[in-house]
């Protein structure tokens, strides 16, 4: 039985190399278990007397109502976990009225995950120009409600976990929206990782800020640029078009030596201002990490790896209940009616 979201990792039960592609990191894992030191030492100051009973924790990220301010993050590869992969995970997300993060990987075609799912489309930026555009307007006329480009995976970061375990990908198991010549041609690849193989002939490591503006001259759905650290490059995206950023280091998957994420929030805050839209990602664990986040100034987080350990376990619904009710409980315990309650609280750190 569950009884936190941090629960689902020992109920997943998964080969150890499909474990490892999940849980590390690249390099010496540093950032990764940086973005949970620091999460952990983030204090909140909790408000008292404010007469709470059913905190709401109802909001709009990006024009999109969500009962919680948490979509799911983008995630390869979702077949790995359960038969019915993105599926399964997307309609738990509808159940739990949030957004659900497509990824240019998923090995469920985008247009069947939109159809079950209010979505979001995550975009890898490509050597092949047209398959970018064809995945851009894939996405929009499936009814994709935001573009989330990813711009920290110039090359895929090393991850020793997969180089150490010959990870490849089962061959049932492909990048569903791509035509499939690179999963082809490194699909049994051993010795290494076949997962990076894949990544280093089918990205574009000169993707550029020129690029970014071509991507929002070509669509009007709200772009979300994820995998910004830097207030410089916070500002770059908003003069690009973006709509909002995601401050992100991957989860600890690409630069080794990465601030945490919740470390670089407040910068960026200050370069874009209080009204552009921030979400963040990489480390948040349960409710009071979604609070924490919130108070030191994101609109809304994404979750990763806790929900595949869900969804591996056959449990997504459970989870993100779950995480719905770890949220109003943090915001009880800290007196908070609603999210802007929340965002108003005094942050520190110990
Ligand atoms: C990811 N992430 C990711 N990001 C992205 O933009 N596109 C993708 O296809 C993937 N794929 C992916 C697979 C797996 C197995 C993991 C664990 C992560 C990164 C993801 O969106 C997110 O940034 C991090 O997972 C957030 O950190 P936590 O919550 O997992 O700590």
């Amino acid at each position: 039985m569950a009884e936190a979201l941090v629960d689902f990792e020992q109920l997943a039960k998964l080969p150890t190399a499909v474990h490892d592609f999940v849980a590390g990191g690249s390099g010496a894992e540093l950032t990764l278990r940086r973005n949970r030191s620091a999460l952990d030492a983030i204090t909140v100051t909790p408000r008292v007397l404010g007469g709470v009973e059913s905190p709401d924790t109802t909001t709009t990220i990006l024009g999109t109502p969500a009962a919680l301010p948490v979509a799911v993050a983008p995630m390869a590869y979702q077949r790995l976990f359960h038969p019915l992969g993105e599926l399964f995970l997307a309609k738990a997300a509808a159940n739990a009225g949030i957004p659900y993060v497509i990824s240019t990987l998923s090995s469920v075609p985008l247009e069947k995950i939109a159809a079950v799912a209010p979505s979001w489309f995550q975009l890898y930026w490509l050597r092949d120009r047209k398959t970018v555009r064809a995945l851009i307007d894939r996405a929009t006329a499936s009814g994709c409600r935001a573009l989330m480009i990813t711009v920290d995976v110039p090359v895929m970061g090393r991850r020793l976990r997969d180089v150490r375990n010959s990870f490849a990908l089962p061959p049932e198991v492909t990048a569903a929206n791509l035509v499939d010549k690179y999963t082809e041609a490194h699909s049994g690849v051993n010795g290494s990782s076949a997962v990076a193989a894949h990544t280093a002939s089918a990205f574009d490591p000169t993707f550029s800020w020129r690029d970014l503006a071509w991507v929002r001259s070509v669509t009007e759905i709200p772009l979300l640029v994820k995998g910004i650290l830097d207030p410089r490059d916070a500002l770059a995206a908003v003069d690009a078009g973006a709509d909002g950023v995601v401050v992100s280091n991957h989860g600890g998957r690409q630069f080794d030596g990465a601030p945490a994420s919740i470390d670089a929030l407040g910068s960026v805050i200050d370069a874009v201002g209080n009204d552009f839209p921030v979400l963040l990602d990489s480390g948040i664990r349960g409710g009071t990490d979604v609070l924490k986040a919130l108070a030191v100034g994101a609109d809304a987080v994404l979750v990763g790896r806790p929900l595949l350990w869900a969804l591996a376990a056959g449990a997504a619904d459970e989870a993100l209940a779950l995480l719905g009710r770890e949220l109003r409980d943090a915001m009880l315990l800290a007196g908070c009616a609603d999210l802007a309650a929340v965002a108003d609280l005094v942050t520190g750190r110990s």
